[in-house]
């Protein structure tokens, strides 16, 4: 199979959680082996994790261990605690272990270039899921697997847009310092309401995409700028749901008195938006493990991947969550 053929068979055949007609099932992504591919059975992989921040990622890592387990992969997982130092430290400890592939969840886009060449010149190749990171040489890994984030944050501001008839003061709510998704999501959402002159963001930190610290944050907002708050947007579900819990310490209710939109479509926000307290959510989907080990499998057997596959993101409002959260996976 050529290069081409490889890449299109990639991309078709993703298999992307929500469709309208699929009735909104955020099923796994899976990419098809050819039937030349080698197997995953016996391998040896190493899953740098960068953590579990956030009910999205544990459902992350999931996914990725109970697909390892499926395929009879050895897969040696080491959690960073959100750390990049940590994350460097396990892939020279994966070169030293002299594993088939690596699987890279990275925690920020930059600094990466010395330990992937180590990596490189073990011959191994990597895999990035979930976010990117900011090489000048794409060598080094083989293929990027993630959601679009700047469309997932213009798909939020154009959503609150529409939903406040472009008046309203925002706070924002951004993740991890450095990471793909916070500095991706700003991005698209600063994009979408930037012709929404009525449309201001009068406060904006980081929450680090945890629950606390979104919950700390959104009080520090709500100190300095109480009732002049009319939305927050936050990068994440666990932030919002974070600072829900700080509207509703304050006295005000969430998803009235001030509207939330985030990213993610966790299970916990599906359940804020059927208690009316999250007003929507962009769904990015977790659930990475087949689509991974398929290209851990096209990597190991010589094939050459397309640099980046993206996973697509639904869009979810209040009216729809009773009728879907049933049928959530994560
Ligand atoms: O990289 C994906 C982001 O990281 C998710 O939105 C967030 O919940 C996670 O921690």
């Amino acid at each position: 199979m050529n290069k081409f053929t490889l890449s299109a068979l990639l991309v078709l055949s993703l298999v992307v959680g929500c469709s309208k007609h699929d009735e909104t099932k955020p099923a796994s992504v899976t990419t098809q082996s050819s039937a030349s591919t080698e197997s995953s059975a016996g391998k040896v992989v190493g899953f740098s994790q960068i953590g579990a921040e956030s009910t999205w990622r544990t459902a992350e890592t999931d996914s990725i261990k109970s697909e390892a387990q499926k395929r009879g992969v050895d897969l040696r997982f080491v959690d960073a605690q959100g750390k990049q130092e940590n994350q460097i430290k396990a892939l020279r400890a994966f070169v030293a272990q002299h594993v088939q592939a690596i699987i890279l969840a990275p925690v920020v886009e930059t600094g990466w270039e010395p330990v992937l060449k180590e990596v490189k010149a073990a011959k191994i190749p990597v895999i990035l899921v979930d976010r990117g990171i900011d090489v000048k040489d794409e060598s080094l890994y083989a293929t990027l697997i993630a959601s679009d984030f700047v469309a997932e944050g213009k798909m939020a501001g154009d959503w609150l847009a529409k939903k406040t008839e472009g008046k309203a003061n925002i706070v924002e709510l951004q993740g991890t310092p450095g990471a793909a998704p916070a500095n991706d999501r700003k991005k698209g959402f600063a994009e979408a309401i930037a012709s929404h002159p009525d449309m201001k963001i009068i406060k904006s930190q980081t929450g680090n995409f945890n629950r606390n610290d979104g919950k700390a944050t959104m009080e520090a907002f709500l100190k300095s700028e109480g009732k002049n708050i009319t939305a927050v947007y936050a990068h994440n579900d666990d932030m919002a749901l974070g600072a829900i819990q700080a509207i509703e310490e304050a006295g005000m209710k969430p998803g009235k008195d001030i509207i939330v939109v985030s990213i993610d479509g966790v299970h916990d926000a599906f359940q804020a938006m059927v208690d009316g307290k999250l007003n929507c959510t962009v769904e990015c989907n977790p659930l990475l493990g087949p689509a991974a080990f398929d290209a851990v499998d096209a990597v190991t057997s010589g094939k050459e991947l397309p640099k980046k596959t993206i996973v697509k993101d639904e869009l979810f409002e209040q009216d729809k969550a009773k009728e879907v959260i049933g049928s959530r996976k994560y």
